[in-house]
């Protein structure tokens, strides 16, 4: 099991120096698509003019916009509830990015109790993400919020 305790510290020292979201968030991506076993894609999507664009990420080429609602990261941030889907192919609506993916976790991100995008992590494996890192992630996505400086992308 991961040391989610010390993924936050990471995270939190690569914003010290530049809180800018671009940078905190590219990192962010690389260090969860490192430290995390079995992944195949982890990135961001944020809130731009009511749907969700594309943000910094790891892995292959991704759709650019995602509608509220739509799949499971739309869904997550319509409903500002974490998804965690143990087979995406049961998952109504689930768009399929990289044909790779069999399990997925959306946790939404927020600004002053908004969503402003959500963090999105894919895997080969069915069933890849358990309670426990449902937990982990959400303590990451936490930790983002506070050091993450979302000037100029807030919708
Ligand atoms: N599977 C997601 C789309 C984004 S990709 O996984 C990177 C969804 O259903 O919202």
């Amino acid at each position: 099991m991961i040391d989610y305790k010390l993924l936050c510290e990471q995270l939190r020292s690569l914003a010290e120096d530049e809180p800018h979201y671009v940078p905190v968030l590219a990192n962010a991506s690389a260090l969860l698509y490192e430290e995390l076993d079995n992944l195949n894609w982890a990135g961001f999507y944020l809130m731009n003019k009511g749907s969700l664009l594309l943000g910094p990420f790891q892995g292959k080429t991704a759709c650019i916009r995602i509608a509220l609602g739509k799949g499971v990261c739309g869904t997550a941030a319509q409903k500002d509830e974490t998804q965690l889907v143990a087979d995406v192919h049961k998952f109504p609506g689930h768009i399929a990015c990289d044909g790779a993916s069999n399990s997925e976790i959306v946790v939404p991100i927020h600004i002053d109790r908004k969503v402003i995008g959500v963090l999105d992590i894919d895997s080969p494996d069915f069933g890849r993400f358990s309670d426990d890192d449902k937990a982990g992630l959400e303590a990451f996505v936490k930790a983002l919020e506070e050091v993450t400086d979302f000037t100029g992308c807030t919708p």
